[in-house]
């Protein structure tokens, strides 16, 4: 049976009314109207769904909205102002320093794996400031690109550890 939620996204409270077992990512969607999470298997495979609970990557395709009431939840939408709230900053950029690479390595095609591969790569340069192409793989490997994309998804993961390394940020 429905009942109400208050879920915290992107630093905005939210009052829902949906089933405890509802995927979070229709709520983000139907609910919301947020346009960076996107459906793509609904079985937790390839990534593009793909937000922050409490900062850790989470496949919202297969999160139930109950298990996520209070916690932090951050889409693609929120990443520029979550970066900047953990590193202090008092304005947020415009883009995500990951966002930003991608588009300097022209790292996408159609797109569709954009949200999950960068909410992916956000998370990894929190947990390692310098990873190593390896790692970068490694990290990255639950994700799933149609296109084929990967050498150049790497290369601006590279580009935007490289960026901040020299921002100091
Ligand atoms: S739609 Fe969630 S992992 Fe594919
Ligand atoms: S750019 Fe098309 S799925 Fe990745």
């Amino acid at each position: 049976m429905a009942r109400n939620f208050r879920i915290l996204v992107n630093g905005r409270r939210h009052t829902i009314s949906a089933e405890p077992d509802a995927p979070l990512l229709y709520v983000l969607t139907n609910d919301l109207a947020l346009k960076g999470p996107r459906f793509g298997c609904g079985l937790a495979q390839c990534g593009s769904c793909s937000v922050l609970v409490d900062g850790v990557e989470r496949r919202s395709c297969v999160t139930p909205v109950e298990t996520v009431e209070e916690r932090e939840i951050t889409t693609l939408e929120g990443l520029p102002a979550w970066f900047a709230a953990r590193r202090g900053l008092t304005d947020a950029p415009a883009l995500h320093p990951v966002q930003q690479a991608m588009l300097d390595e022209q790292a996408l095609q159609c797109g569709y794996c954009y949200n999950g591969m960068i909410v992916k790569a956000a998370e990894l340069l929190e947990q390692n400031a310098s990873p190593s192409d390896a790692e970068i793989r490694s990290a990255m490997n639950g994700h799933l690109c149609r296109c084929g994309t990967y050498p150049r998804i790497v290369s601006a993961i590279r580009r935007a550890a490289r960026a901040l390394e020299e921002t100091g940020e």
